[in-house]
């Protein structure tokens, strides 16, 4: 069973997945963490100058170091960079400013497609991200949209980062989250859109627990 739960940033997605994920005992994969990963590593070698992206160099290091999921000490599945743990890096302010950057160009794509329909051979899975259901498995089983205002998405997003960077504003989060959804739903390759056949749920005024409760009526 494939499940696809695709939208715009901080729309609730993760959670949502991971609660799907608990519930059925199935795998759940977070596809933005790989964008984030090899932006990670794309920063880390100073492959990013003013938003341009060396292509060529940040292809040689994806071909250099291996990016895969294992599971945590709490079974969950997460990214790594040969073998280690990179989780607890990738959630940064700068990550999340060149990441949708990467994420237009055509062969990070390529890349990031091959490993996430590796991933799900033979195995059930709930994955997240912008272009599940449209691109990666336009023939899943369930598939889902999750929407929410710029406004409660902005707030919670800035809950989320507040702790680690204590200097954060609301309006800083709004501004990048409202580029990031321009860049992610204008780019050229695997635009952010509604999938075809997709359920729509609009999560302004639901809890978590009323949206997953929606989504399980829908899952049989
Ligand atoms: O989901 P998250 O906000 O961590 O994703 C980070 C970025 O990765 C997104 O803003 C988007 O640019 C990119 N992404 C993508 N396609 C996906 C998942 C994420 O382009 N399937």
């Amino acid at each position: 069973m494939i499940i696809t739960i695709d939208g715009p940033s901080s729309s609730g997605k993760s959670t949502l997945a991971k609660l799907i994920s608990d519930h059925f005992s199935i795998i759940h994969i977070d596809s933005g963490s790989i964008y984030r990963t090899i932006t990670h590593l794309a920063i880390e070698n100073k492959l990013i100058i003013d938003k341009e992206v060396q292509l060529e160099k940040l292809i040689k290091c994806l071909n250099n170091n291996i990016i895969t999921f294992k599971r945590n000490d709490t079974n969950k599945f997460q990214i790594c960079v040969n073998n280690e743990f990179v989780e607890s890096k990738i959630r940064t302010t700068i990550i999340s400013n060149n990441v949708s950057t990467v994420a237009t160009i055509k062969e990070i794509r390529n890349y990031v497609l091959k490993l996430q329909r590796e991933i799900a051979v033979n195995k059930s899975i709930v994955m997240d991200g912008r272009d599940i259901g449209s691109v990666v498995f336009p023939n899943a089983e369930y598939k889902f949209y999750l929407c929410a205002s710029l406004k409660n998405r902005s707030k919670r997003r800035w809950k989320e980062l507040k702790d680690d960077e204590k200097n954060i504003t609301i309006t800083t989060v709004e501004s990048d989250l409202e580029n990031r959804d321009i860049i992610d739903s204008e780019r050229e390759h695997s635009p952010l859109i509604i999938p075809e056949n997709a359920i729509v749920i609009n999560s302004d005024d639901l809890s978590i627990s009323q949206v997953f409760k929606k989504i399980l009526h829908f899952i049989k």
